[in-house]
C-alpha cells in the first residue's frame, strides 16, 4: 500500500509494511553512475535515448539478456490475445470479455460438513477454525490425480485480519486534528479495545486452508466439503522447527523447553508447492504480533530491532503470554520462517524449515535444477532488504515422495548481490566463512540463520526496493523478482538495480542465471519493467508503447509464470487517488518484440488488492485471491469516506446488507472452455 494512500486509522490493522525508513541500518547502499540507474538498458536498446550518454554504462551482459529475449519471443506479437479490461473503480470485479469469474470461497464458508454456518454478527473461534480464513493471499494447487487440473487440493494462507471490516460495533468514526497539519480535522477510525474472544477469532482466521476441490461437467469448480484432506492450519496450530536453527538456545521458551515446539504461523503472505507436492506458508509481517518490552540489556534486542518487534498491532500478547516479549523473550525467534505442510496426511505435524532463514518472508517458489538439486527464491519484504535463495544439498527424486521430504533441512541459503555491470553475485550465508564468524556475534549457523539479515548486512547484499514475489521460469531459464515500491529511497541511494528514488511504483528484475542453471552462484540481470503511467514523463515508467492506459500498473507484488512460461503480475497498492484504478492481474510479454507489453485481465473491487494468481497446469482455469476488499474508500469519489463493517465501501461479493464483505477466491474460466489469455 503506497503510503499517501494509507489511512491513517488503518496502519494498525494493516501488516504490509513497516512504517519509516525500512530497518536495514547498514550503508550497503551502491552510490552508483546516476546517470546509468536512471535510465534502464531496455530503453537504450529500444534507441529511445541518446545512446552516447549511457553507451559507457551498459554492459556487454545485460546487452546479450535483452537481445536473447528478443531472439525466443514470436515475432512481434504478444503471446496474449484476450480483449483487455477498462482499468478503473467499482464495487465489483471485471474480468476480460468471453471469461467467468465465479466465487469459490469466501471467508467463512464451510469447510467440512460439520462447519458451522457463517454468522458474522457470532462468530465464535471453534466456527472460525472450521470456515475459511480472512484475507486469502497464496492460492496453491495439488493434483489428486497425477497431472489433473480438474481435481486437487486447492492451499491458501489467510495472511491477516482486518478487525474494521469483520467485527460488528467496534468502530467509531472520531475527528482527530491532522498530525501534518493542525489546523485541519481528519476523521479517523477508533476500534474498541479486543477482548479474549475477537482475539482468538482472529488468531483462528490466521493461518491456511486446504480444501479439495473439483471442476465439474457444466466446467464449474466445487468445493468438496466432506474432503478427507481438508485442513484449517491457525495461528495455534502445533508446529516442529526443523533444521539447523531447531532446538538452539534462543528458540527455547517456557513452553517448549526443547526450542522444536511452536505453535501457529502467522502473516502468510505468497508460499509456494514443492515438486514434490508439499504446501509452502511462508511467514512476512511477523513483528506486529508482538508486544511488550524486553528485559534490560535482553541479548535479542538488536536481533528484534532489525525486524521491527515488538510492533504491538495485534492485541494477541494480552490474552496469550507468548506473545508478548517481557513474558517470553525468545518467542518471535520461532516465527519469520518457511513453514512446510505434508497435504497429504490431514494431521502431518508442519515443519518451520530454519535452513532456509529467518526474515520477512514473501513466498518461496521453487524449481528443479539441471542437477536435480532444488532452488527456492525468496524475497524479504521491508524497505531496503534483500533477495534470497535456497539450494537444497540433496537432489530431488521424482519417483519417491518420502525421500523428497526433508529436503528443505539442508542446503545453501544465498542473498543476492546485485552489481552496477548487470551481474548478480549470490552470496552464500554459511557460518565461518567471510564475516560470518564468532568475532561478529555468529557462533554456528543456527545464529546466521536467526539473524539472515544481518549476516546479509555483513556479506554487503544489495538493498532492494521491497523485493515481494519471486518466480523461476522453466521455459526460458529466467527469474522474475517483484520490488513493489520504495519511496524511501533518495537520490543517493538510487543503484542500477534499484534505479529510481522515491520510487512509488515499483519496478520487475529479470535474472538470466549462469548457464541456464538455476543453482548457479552468478547470473545476469536486467530491469525488465520500472512501473507506472507511462504517460506521465518524470514517472519514468518503462511499458511498451504497445501497453494501453489500461495496461500499465504500479505495486507489482504477486506473480505467476504458466505452463507456458508466460508472466501474470498481481499489484497491491493501486487506488483511486494514486494510480486511478484498482489493483488486478496483468498479463505482461517477457519476450520477443512485444516485450514490456502489458494487458489487463481482472481488476479487484474497491479496497481490495489482488493476490494469489495461479493458472493450472491445463491452461484453463486461472484462480486468484481477492484480499481485504472494502478495505478504504474515503479516496474514491463514489463513496468518498472511511470504510468499516457498518459502512462498507462494497459488500462484495454478496451484496447482502446482512453480510459484511468478504476476501474470496475468484475461479476464472473461459466461456465455452479454452486456455486462459488467449482470446
Ligand atoms: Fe504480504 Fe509483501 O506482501
Ligand atoms: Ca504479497
Ligand atoms: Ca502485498
Amino acid at each position: 500500500m503506497t503510503e499517501h494512500q494509507r489511512p491513517r486509522a488503518f496502519a494498525t490493522s494493516r501488516l504490509e509494511e513497516a512504517d519509516g525508513e525500512g530497518l536495514n541500518p547498514t550503508a550497503n547502499r551502491t552510490m552508483g553512475e546516476i546517470i546509468a540507474s536512471r535510465f534502464s538498458r531496455r530503453d537504450f536498446l529500444r534507441g529511445s535515448l541518446a545512446a552516447t550518454a549511457i553507451a559507457a554504462t551498459v554492459s556487454p551482459a545485460a546487452l546479450m539478456l535483452a537481445d536473447e529475449a528478443k531472439a525466443q519471443g514470436a515475432a512481434g506479437g504478444s503471446r496474449f490475445a484476450f480483449k483487455e479490461v477498462e482499468a478503473g473503480v467499482d464495487q465489483t470485479h471485471h474480468v476480460a470479455e468471453g471469461y467467468d469469474a465465479d466465487v469459490l470461497l469466501r471467508w467463512g464458508d464451510p469447510l467440512f460438513s460439520d462447519s458451522p454456518k457463517f454468522d458474522p454478527t457470532a462468530q465464535t473461534p471453534e466456527a472460525q477454525a472450521r470456515q475459511f480464513g480472512y484475507n486469502n493471499d497464496y492460492v496453491g494447487f495439488i493434483p489428486l490425480e497425477e497431472g489433473s487440473s480438474t481435481h486437487g487440493l486447492l492451499v491458501v494462507n489467510h495472511e491477516y485480519t482486518n478487525e474494521h471490516l469483520m467485527f460488528p460495533g467496534i468502530v467509531q468514526v472520531v475527528e482527530k486534528p491532522d498530525e501534518d497539519d493542525a489546523t485541519k480535522m481528519v476523521k479517523e477510525l477508533e476500534i474498541a479495545p479486543a477482548d479474549q474472544k475477537r482475539v482468538d477469532i482472529e488468531m483462528a482466521a490466521h493461518g491456511g486452508t486446504v480444501v479439495e476441490i473439483r471442476k465439474d461437467e457444466a466446467g464449474k469448480w466445487q468445493v468438496v466439503t466432506d474432503g478427507k484432506l481438508n485442513r484449517r492450519i491457525t495461528a495455534g496450530t502445533e508446529m516442529e522447527l526443523r533444521g539447523p536453527a531447531a532446538g538452539h538456545d534462543r528458540l527455547k521458551t517456557n513452553a517448549d523447553a526443547s526450542g522444536t515446539k511452536v505453535f501457529g504461523t502467522i502473516n502468510n503472505c505468497a508460499g509456494g508447492v514443492t515438486p514434490w507436492g508439499t504446501y509452502i506458508m511462508a511467514e512476512e509481517n511477523i513483528h506486529g504480533y508482538f508486544m511488550g518490552e524486553l528485559p534490560a540489556d535482553h541479548p535479542e534486542a538488536a536481533n528484534y530491532k532489525r525486524l521491527g518487534i515488538p510492533e504491538g498491532t495485534y492485541a494477541w500478547g494480552n490474552f496469550h503470554d507468548r506473545f508478548d516479549v517481557s513474558k517470553e523473550p525468545n518467542e518471535p525467534n520461532r516465527f519469520g520462517w518457511i513453514v512446510e505442510v505434508d497435504v497429504m496426511d490431514p494431521n502431518s505435524v508442519p515443519k518451520k524449515r530454519t535452513a532456509l532463514g529467518r526474515f520477512k518472508h514473501e513466498g518461496a517458489e521453487s524449481i528443479v535444477a539441471k542437477d536435480g538439486r532444488v532452488v527456492f527464491y525468496l524475497g524479504d519484504d521491508e524497505r531496503f532488504d534483500y533477495v534470497y535463495k535456497f539450494v537444497t544439498a540433496k537432489t530431488y527424486d521424482p519417483n519417491d515422495r518420502a525421500a523428497n521430504m526433508d529436503l528443505l533441512d539442508e542446503g545453501t541459503l544465498y542473498v543476492a548481490k546485485f552489481e552496477e555491470d548487470g551481474t548478480v553475485n549470490w552470496l552464500p550465508l554459511v557460518h565461518g566463512e567471510g564475516p560470518l564468524t564468532a568475532a561478529n556475534g555468529f557462533n554456528s549457523q543456527a545464529d546466521v540463520l536467526i539473524e539472515t539479515r544481518r549476516a546479509g548486512d555483513l556479506l554487503e547484499a544489495t538493498p532492494m526496493d521491497r523485493p515481494e514475489d519471486i518466480e523461476p521460469n522453466g521455459s526460458n531459464g529466467r527469474v522474475y523478482v517483484m520490488l513493489t515500491n520504495n519511496t524511501r529511497r533518495k537520490d543517493e541511494q538510487v543503484d542500477a538495480a534499484n534505479p529510481r528514488a522515491k520510487n512509488a511504483f515499483g519496478h520487475i528484475i529479470e535474472i538470466a542465471e549462469e548457464g541456464g542453471d538455476f543453482t548457479a552462484t552468478t547470473g545476469k540481470w536486467e530491469v525488465l519493467l520500472k512501473c507506472g503511467d507511462p504517460s506521465v514523463a518524470e514517472v519514468g515508467a518503462t511499458f511498451s508503447t504497445e501497453t494501453t492506459k489500461n495496461g500499465w500498473f504500479g505495486m507489482p507484488d504477486n506473480c505467476s509464470v504458466d505452463a507456458d512460461g508466460r508472466l501474470w503480475v498481481s499489484t497491491d497498492g493501486n487506488s483511486p487517488s494514486g494510480t486511478g484504478r484498482t489493483d488486478g492481474l496483468w498479463a505482461v510479454d517477457t519476450d520477443g518484440e512485444a516485450r514490456g507489453t502489458s494487458k489487463l485481465f481482472f481488476r479487484v473491487p474497491v479496497g481490495a488488492e489482488m493476490c494469489g494468481p495461479l493458472i493450472l497446469d491445463d491452461m484453463a482455469t486461472a484462480f486468484v485471491a481477492v484480499q481485504h476488499p472494502a478495505d478504504g474508500g474515503d479516496d474514491w469519489e463514489g463513496f468518498g469516506r472511511l470504510s468499516y463493517y457498518e459502512d462498507l465501501s462494497t459488500r462484495w461479493p454478496d451484496f447482502d446488507d446482512a453480510m459484511p464483505t468478504r476476501p474470496s477466491v475468484v475461479a476464472i474460466t473461459r466461456q465455452g472452455g479454452g486456455r486462459i489469455g488467449d482470446a
